[in-house]
């Protein structure tokens, strides 16, 4: 068994880090899911993801594929009055976890990387049973492997994802670039860089793709 908590215990998962790691993957997920929609995260790690947007009034379930896992993120999880939902469950077969559209967005980061070509479209599909929306990040080819990866992420162009996406059978595919910039550029960098309209541009240069799939 590969070890997940190890692994998130080296890579500095703080809630601080995880708000500006994935600040455009969460404005996106906002965006896209109605006011008080359900939310499901899946491979949610430390699930300090699905803690924003609990936090944001969304209705969120964290699931992850071991109790080892969702053990860890319940003790993670720091702010009181909260609600959240936890689930063990596999992100390859969702539809027996949930009801089919039970939400309406369906979220996850630092995941699909990790299996192969017919994992990540049979996954895919499972997500299309379960969720009217697909909202998720990955690390793309413009990113480098370092001592801090896992290990046996594939970092594929966003023409292959785009790819992968339409065979699992969906119809519509937007490509963002997430906002991977060294700490001092978000204080530097004027607001509209982070509009997702005006700086479209950005996916071609950013070391993470997020696509939003439907
Ligand atoms: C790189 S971590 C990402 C965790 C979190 N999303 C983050 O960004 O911190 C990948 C996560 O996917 C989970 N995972 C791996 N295989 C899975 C599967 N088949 N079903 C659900 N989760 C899985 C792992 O347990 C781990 O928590």
């Amino acid at each position: 068994m590969l070890n997940w908590v190890n692994y998130f215990n080296n890579t500095n998962r703080t809630l601080f880090n995880e708000s500006i790691r994935n600040r455009r993957l969460l404005e996106i997920i906002m965006q896209e899911t109605p006011v008080k929609g359900k939310i499901l995260e899946a491979g949610c790690g430390t699930a300090l993801l699905s803690l924003l947007l609990a936090d944001s009034g969304f209705d969120v379930t964290a699931m992850d594929l071991t109790d080892e896992v969702i053990e860890y993120a319940k003790k993670r999880f720091c702010l009181n009055g909260i609600k959240l939902n936890y689930k063990r469950g596999d992100i390859l077969k969702l539809g027996s976890f949930f009801e089919e559209k039970e939400f309406d967005t369906i979220c996850h980061s630092g995941v699909l990387e990790h299996f192969s070509d017919d994992e990540i479209i049979r996954s895919l599909k499972e997500h299309k049973k379960i969720s009217k929306k697909v909202v998720f990040n990955i690390p793309n080819n413009r990113n480098k492997l370092t001592q801090k990866s896992f290990g046996n992420e594939r970092l594929m162009n966003n023409r292959v994802w785009v790819r992968l996406i339409q065979q699992a059978g969906y119809a519509s595919v937007k490509v963002y670039g997430g906002y991977d910039l060294i700490r001092p550029s978000y204080f530097l960098l004027p607001g509209a860089f982070f509009n997702r309209r005006i700086s479209c541009w950005w996916k071609w240069f950013s070391r993470h793709s997020i696509f939003v799939c439907q």
